[in-house]
């Protein structure tokens, strides 16, 4: 396994879904705020006022998906991933997917990539976050299974694969229709000619009616609040995590992780209009409420500049 380190300059900036993690509701103790301060003003920064100063104050910056890194498997990997590999194999088995060669964008720790090292294709696993491809790097030991650092929205594979994958909202985290769009091109010209592309994503308007709160989660020695904004009219959400530890060794750390949540109507149009055909756009979960969507789309042409 090669962990290859991409130069350019990430800036983006990510959110968790909270609405799926189950283990997450297990270790919070929920002190809704009435989602004070909620809506798109506030989705700039959930942080301010969070450390008590009016500020971010005396809280240290980090980016988004590093020291949450340590803590994501426990906090909500774990308890999404029996979800997502259902939702792959119905999707498997009802659409002739090739496991031959994979590349996963967005891989985070690598816990659906070390699922798919049972087909014995070629695989990829790609992320931006150097803190979630170093746990991908351990969990993957051993396995012949490539990593690079890189944005999805600049994907580069060396070789064109027959199936592209991101798990669990990874494409929540582009925040305009221009990367959405941007990414599916690029997702397009990564694939070979008739391959497949397999996502999942929070639609607009889905948890209606919510609007945030603050959340307490102890995971070990890491304590952390999550301020969460929710957009009312159900454009997407951010997450301030305060990070600390028990012993406060550390001075408390700061992530803030934000999504949009992509209209249906948009995805559908940016897909057709990057040269894929619309499989199937279905609830995540048996049975699920809309507030999670699995597409699969296949792709039809030559889209993309060549390799
Ligand atoms: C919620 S995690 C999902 C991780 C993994 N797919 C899973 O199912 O556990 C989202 C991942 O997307 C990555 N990510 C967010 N924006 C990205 C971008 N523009 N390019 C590459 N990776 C990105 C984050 O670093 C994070 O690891």
């Amino acid at each position: 396994m090669k962990y290859k380190e991409n130069a350019r300059t990430l800036t983006y900036r990510s959110v968790p879904n909270l609405a799926q993690s189950q283990t997450v509701e297990k270790h919070v103790e929920s002190t809704a705020d009435g989602g004070a301060g909620a809506g798109n003003k506030c989705l700039s920064d959930p942080a301010r006022g969070s450390d008590g100063t009016g500020g971010t104050g005396r809280l240290q910056r980090a980016p988004t998906y590093s020291a949450f890194a340590t803590i994501y498997d426990k906090a909500m990997g774990e308890a999404v991933l029996p979800s997502v590999l259902d939702a792959f194999s119905e999707s498997r088995n009802r659409f002739a997917i090739s496991t031959d060669s994979i590349a996963d964008i967005g891989c985070g720790t690598g816990r659906f990539l070390k699922y798919l090292t049972r087909f014995n294709g070629k695989l990829t696993g790609i992320d931006m976050s150097r803190a979630m491809l170093k746990l991908a790097e351990r969990r993957l030991a051993g396995a012949d299974v490539r990593l690079a650092r890189m944005d999805m929205r600049e994907l580069v594979l060396p070789q064109r694969v027959e199936t592209v994958t991101a798990t669990f909202d990874t494409l929540n985290y582009l925040l305009s229709s221009t990367d959405l769009s941007k990414t599916f091109r690029r997702f397009a010209t990564a694939l070979a000619p008739g391959g497949t592309l397999l996502f999942d994503f929070i639609p607009r308007g889905a948890n209606k009616g919510a609007t945030g709160g603050t959340q307490h989660v102890e995971l070990g020695p890491v304590r952390s609040e999550w301020r969460i904004r929710i957009d009312p009219e159900g454009r997407g959400s951010a997450v301030a995590i305060i990070m600390h530890r028990d012993d406060d060794k550390v001075l408390p750390l700061v992530e803030v992780h934000r999504q949009r949540w992509h209209d249906v109507g948009e995805v559908k149009r940016l897909l057709t209009a990057s040269g894929f055909e619309l499989l199937d756009c279905r609830p995540a979960e048996p049975g699920g409420d809309g507030n999670w969507l699995h597409v699969v789309a296949r792709k039809t042409g030559q889209t993309g500049a060549p390799l």
